[in-house]
Formats: C-alpha cells, sequence, structure tokens
C-alpha cells in the first residue's frame, strides 16, 4: 500500500493544499519548505485533517538539503512513496529589462530545483515503484509575455517529467506533471522583477482564478487516481492548450499583440501579464 508523500514547498498555498488533499486520506507527509512557520501551521492542518507527519526545512537549490531530507524520510517513514515537486517562486519583465541574476535565480528554483529533488529520490521512489508529480504552469505550454525566465523554467519542467516518464517506465516509477493557470496563493511575495506595476497585475491575474489552491489539489488528486500525465486543472487552460495544439500561430499572434498592449500600458501605467499562465 502507498500512504508516504514528500512536497517541497508545503508551508504554503498549493503545496499546503495538496498535503491537506492527502492527509484527508490517512498519508504520511514529509513537507519541506524554507518558510518554517508555514511548515509548522501546515502540519498542525494536517493533522486536524487525519494524517500525519514531519517537517523539514529544505532549500531546493541546495542538493546536499535534498538528499538529507530523502534520509529523513527513510528514517521516519521507511522510504517514500510519492514525491511532489511544488516549491517556486514568481517572475516577470520583458526579456530586455531581465539580468542574468533574474534567470539564474530563477531556473535555480523553479527548474533546478526539481531536476534535484527528482535525483535525491529516485532511489526511494525505485523501490517503493512511487510516483513524481512535478508542479509546472500554463507558462510550460503557453508562452506569455513578459514572463520569459518563468516560461522557460516551467517549460524545463515540462520537458524533464516528460522525459522521465518514458526513461522511468522501466523502474515502474510514475510521472505527471501539472500545468495550472493562474490561482490565488502567496506566489506574489516571491515576485521578483523589474517594476512594481508589473507585480501588482499579477496580484490583479492570482485573484482573478475562478478556482483555488483546494480546487486544484483536489482536480489534482483526481487525476493521479487516473493516471493522467499531463494535469490541466483550469477549463481555459486546457480550451487554449487545444487552440495552440491546432493553430500555433493564433496564440503566437495574440501573445504577441498582448505585447503590445503591455508596452503601451508600461508606458503610461504599468506592465500587465496574459491572463492564461503562470
Ligand atoms: N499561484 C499561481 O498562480 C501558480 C500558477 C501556476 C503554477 N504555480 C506554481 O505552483 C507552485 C506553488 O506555488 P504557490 O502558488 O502555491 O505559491 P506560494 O508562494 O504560496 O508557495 C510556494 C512555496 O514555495 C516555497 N519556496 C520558495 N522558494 C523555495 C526554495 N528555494 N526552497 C524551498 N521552498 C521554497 C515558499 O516558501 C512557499 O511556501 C509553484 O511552483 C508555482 O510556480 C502557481
Amino acid at each position: 500500500m502507498q500512504n508516504r508523500m514528500m512536497i517541497t514547498g508545503a508551508g504554503s498555498g498549493l503545496g499546503r493544499e495538496i498535503a491537506l488533499r492527502w492527509a484527508r486520506e490517512g498519508w504520511q507527509l514529509a513537507l519541506a519548505d524554507v518558510n518554517d512557520v508555514g511548515l509548522k501551521e501546515t502540519l498542525e492542518l494536517v493533522k486536524q485533517a487525519g494524517g500525519q507527519g514531519f517537517v523539514q526545512r529544505c532549500d531546493v537549490r541546495d542538493y546536499s538539503q535534498l538528499t538529507a531530507l530523502a534520509q529523513a524520510c527513510e528514517e521516519k517513514l521507511g522510504g517514500i512513496d510519492v514525491i511532489v515537486n511544488n516549491a517556486g517562486v514568481a517572475a516577470g519583465g520583458f526579456f530586455c529589462e531581465l539580468s542574468l541574476e533574474d534567470w539564474e535565480w530563477q531556473l535555480s528554483i523553479n527548474l533546478m530545483g526539481v531536476v534535484k529533488g527528482c535525483k535525491a529520490f529516485l532511489p526511494l521512489l525505485e523501490r517503493s515503484k512511487g510516483r513524481i508529480i512535478n508542479i509546472a504552469s500554463m507558462a510550460a505550454l503557453m508562452q506569455g509575455p513578459a514572463m520569459s525566465n518563468y516560461n522557460v523554467a516551467k517549460a524545463g519542467v515540462l520537458a524533464l517529467s516528460e522525459s522521465l516518464l518514458v526513461e522511468l517506465r522501466h523502474q515502474q516509477v510514475a510521472v505527471h506533471v501539472v500545468c495550472p493557470s493562474f490561482f490565488q496563493t502567496n506566489l506574489l511575495d516571491s515576485f521578483r522583477g523589474p517594476t512594481p506595476a508589473m507585480k501588482a497585475q499579477v496580484g490583479k491575474l492570482l485573484e482573478s482564478s475562478p478556482i483555488s489552491a483546494a480546487d486544484i489539489a483536489d482536480y489534482i488528486y483526481r487525476q493521479v487516481a487516473d493516471e493522467q500525465f499531463m494535469i490541466l486543472p483550469h477549463e481555459l487552460g486546457r480550451e487554449a492548450w487545444q487552440v495552440k495544439q491546432r493553430d500555433p500561430q493564433r496564440i503566437y499572434d495574440e501573445m504577441a499583440s498582448m505585447a503590445d498592449k503591455m508596452r503601451a500600458k508600461a508606458k503610461s501605467v504599468g506592465a500587465g501579464l496574459p491572463r492564461d499562465t503562470m
């Protein structure tokens, strides 16, 4: 029976809601984050929801902290069945405005954090014939303007997940990738970008989601049970992805005119971001 899950970025937002969704099924949870206060709150909520587990501070940029977390899962839970590479940060800004440091920061957390999580836990997952759930974004599929570093990181998570899907079938390790559009969490707290106006615009988009982080966690739970590889929780996101597969030029044209509007807006009040990404 599989009932042990590790989640990065479990101190807030989607990571917390995933913990609670699986806790309601009685799972044991290894909760990791750089946010100690958030982690403690999540563990308390997990216990109230019927689960149990432990917390461990872990910065996904540091491979040795991830291998230490894997070791803790081994010692405290006897192994692990599912890992959720969820920790992430927000970014925005036109390519010409982004520094190389912005790129390195973004890729080190949102892409390499996932690579390192998969690598550190693979030996445990091979033993349990477990499962990897990587949290990407619609930005992996629809590259909106003024978020190239985020788009590239998330597209990398998708490509990594597709690569692991085919490679790890041999070891009977299952793989899923989740691509949500915007939804309300604390993601804005980590925003890094050249203009405050753009940050404000991202805040509005997070608020505009018709579904919550809890809805998304529940959708992921059901799609994982159905063995779906690519999980698109937002209805508008699913529709937009179908359009792009049929007629990619239509999406490129829409994104290009959105970039024009954003440039014009940036000249007056500030920048904006496309609705179906992040
Ligand atoms: N909120 C959205 O609109 C949205 C949309 C698509 C995808 N996502 C993705 O969902 C995931 C979860 O984000 P969220 O929206 O719940 O945001 P959030 O900020 O509420 O939660 C992210 C968590 O990751 C943690 N974190 C950040 N850097 C870390 C690091 N280096 N090591 C360990 N933990 C770290 C933060 O402390 C935080 O607790 C992210 O990968 C994000 O890119 C979010």
